[in-house]
């Protein structure tokens, strides 16, 4: 104890407490072996715990519970009244008796940076983090790393107390993008929670309206899933059982068992090596090569004795088909076209026809979008959307999604029960608004691992032609010695992906439709060449450069046993 400190009798001090200068307590509770920087000023029932540092020029109010071992930095302020006022309504000074005081609670093994300003009704989690200059506005989740004005969730610390190892890169993040937007999301929960509005009403059709626009088309009808929106945008579009729809065999199964599910039958054409999307010379080949037009136009396949009514192109890893020529195409033979949009969502093409940048979903009869929680707009689960410029095709959408229903008990049809939950809804149109930064960061992430790849002769980089601006759900990179590669991330802690590793055509589920091995070269090929590297909004240049380096080691190594 020392001269300039002011400690009232009705202080607690525990023992051992350590004490500098000119420091004011009153009416407070400081636990044991707690050392008290000076100018430090600590007001009646506030409480510090055992073994806390409170660093000088530190301001802790009444309400304030700061639990065992936290440090709390310089200069850091508390705040106990939301709407603190100097008069009250009559004009007269505040007493006491005005003044509203809230709790905020800093738990155990917390750190507060100096600087920091903490909002009352708070509680900054168990071991949390919160950076130098920040504003907690709200709660801390226990490990958090927050920083920033209002203080953001930037990581979590593992639960052994030490920072994540930031040589390991997740193949996805998908924690940081949901707490960046944690109170609107949360917002959303508790309105569907207040009105129990779980089913339809206008958090659907708000974000319907969003999606159709932010997709340059005129309708959208979201659905419960990708694969229910491929499956309702066929049968809306007059795809008939037994038909064949064409397609790609290097696509996710849902592609396929969609148009299955729609009553048709899948056959495939093989892709551009160079865009892993639908090649159009092999699309016109198969047209003119595999199939007989009868008199009235009607296209049967000659190895199905089928009827050939649709194309689907994938827009896969983010990227469009060729549209326009699979349109010509498509017009040429009287076939509709439903894009497979699923990984595609903002994704644009140059339609030389149209003259001018057309949109994923705007250029199909219609389109199918997913809003699985990995897609480039994701939902807190399952979801999905048509986009169609075409209203009638809208309406038999809706009733395909509703148990064929036009209005509440009258069926026209018999349906499905395909429809996407208002909390999806409500969630996707808080994160819509995000989307075009998203994938701009994700185009920004994409242009930078081309830069640190360009030249190398082992690594194979995805090709862009003019016409496209790709949204990169996935960044996928080829290399000869697929396996050694995987393995060698894997050890240095770098998360992958294959995307898809075993071509549809030879697959199990696909035996009945006897494609051989060889029927599809390129599919073949690059199916066990390809890697998806991490890519997500968030990937920070720090990790994008930790996994160029584990990626360059291992195509230094390839290319040093190649001899080149
Ligand atoms: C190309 C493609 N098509 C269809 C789907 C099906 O979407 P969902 O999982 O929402 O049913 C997906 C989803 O992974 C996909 O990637």
């Amino acid at each position: 104890m020392n001269a300039y400190n002011c400690v009232a009798n009705d202080v607690k001090l525990g023992e051992n407490v350590q004490l500098s200068k000119f420091i004011n307590l009153y009416g407070c509770e400081i636990g044991d072996e707690t050392k008290i920087g000076a100018c430090v000023e600590i007001q009646k029932n506030a409480s510090v715990g055992k073994h806390c540092k409170i660093s000088s020029h530190t301001f802790i109010c009444e309400g304030v519970v700061i639990e065992d071992n936290v440090f709390i930095g310089h200069g850091v302020m508390f705040i106990n009244d939301s709407y603190p006022r100097a008069t009250t309504a009559q004009g007269s000074l505040q007493t006491e008796a005005d003044w509203k005081v809230e709790r905020t609670v800093i738990k155990k093994g917390a750190s507060i940076g100096s600087g920091a300003t903490i909002l009352p009704n708070t509680i900054v989690g168990e071991n949390s983090i919160v950076g130098a200059g920040s504003v907690v506005t709200k709660d801390v989740p226990p490990n958090a790393i927050v920083a920033g004005n209002p203080a953001k969730v930037l990581r979590f610390i593992e639960s052994t107390g030490k920072t994540a190892d930031p040589d390991l890169v997740p193949f996805l993040d998908l924690v940081t993008p949901h707490l960046e937007l944690e109170g609107e999301l949360v917002d959303v929960f508790r309105h569907v929670l207040h009105t129990a509005g779980f089913v339809g009403g206008s958090m659907v059709e708000e974000f319907e309206k969003a999606f159709a626009s932010f997709c340059d088309a005129g309708h959208c009808v979201a659905v419960s899933s990708g694969t229910d929106a491929l499956r309702f945008a066929l049968m809306a579009a007059g795809v008939q059982p037994g038909d064949v729809a064409i397609t790609v065999p290097n696509t996710f199964i849902a592609t396929t068992e969609a148009i299955s599910q729609a009553g048709a039958f899948p056959e495939f054409v093989d892709i551009d090596e160079r865009t892993s999307n639908m090649s159009v010379e092999l699309l016109q080949q198969y047209l003119e090569e595999q199939c007989t037009r009868d008199s009235s136009g009607k296209l049967t396949s000659l190895r199905s004795g089928r009827q050939v009514t649709a194309i689907v192109p994938v827009h896969l890893y983010g990227q469009m088909a060729d549209m326009d020529s699979i349109l010509r195409l498509a017009n040429k033979y009287g076939l509709v076209v439903i894009e497979d949009a699923c990984q595609a969502h903002g994704a644009e093409y140059f339609s030389k026809d149209l003259d001018r940048w057309m949109k994923a979903g705007s250029m199909g009869r219609a389109a199918a979008f997913s809003f699985y929680p990995g897609k480039n707009l994701g939902a807190c689960g399952e979801g999905g959307a048509v986009t169609t410029n075409d209203a009638e095709l809208a309406g038999k959408v809706k009733m395909l999604r509703d148990h064929g229903q036009v209005k509440k008990y009258y069926h026209d049809m018999e349906g499905y029960n395909g429809r996407l939950d208002a909390i999806q809804a409500g969630l996707l149109n808080a994160k819509l608004p995000h989307l075009a930064k998203w994938n701009a960061q994700r185009r920004d992430r994409a242009a930078e691992y081309s830069r640190l790849f360009a030249g190398n002769k082992a690594i194979s980089l995805p090709s862009e032609p003019s016409w496209s601006r790709c949204v990169y759900h996935l960044f996928v990179i080829r290399t000869s010695d697929r396996a050694g590669m995987l393995n060698h991330l894997k050890n240095a802690g770098i998360g992958t992906g294959i995307h898809y590793p075993i071509p549809l055509h030879l697959q199990k589920a696909y035996a009945s439709l006897n494609y051989g091995e060889g029927a599809f070269p390129v599919s073949e090929r690059v199916a066990s060449e390809i890697i998806s590297l991490p890519m997500f909004p968030q990937l920070t240049f720090r990790q994008q450069n930790r996994v160029a380096e584990e990626v360059l080691a291992f195509a230094s190594k390839t290319l040093q046993t190649a001899g080149v």
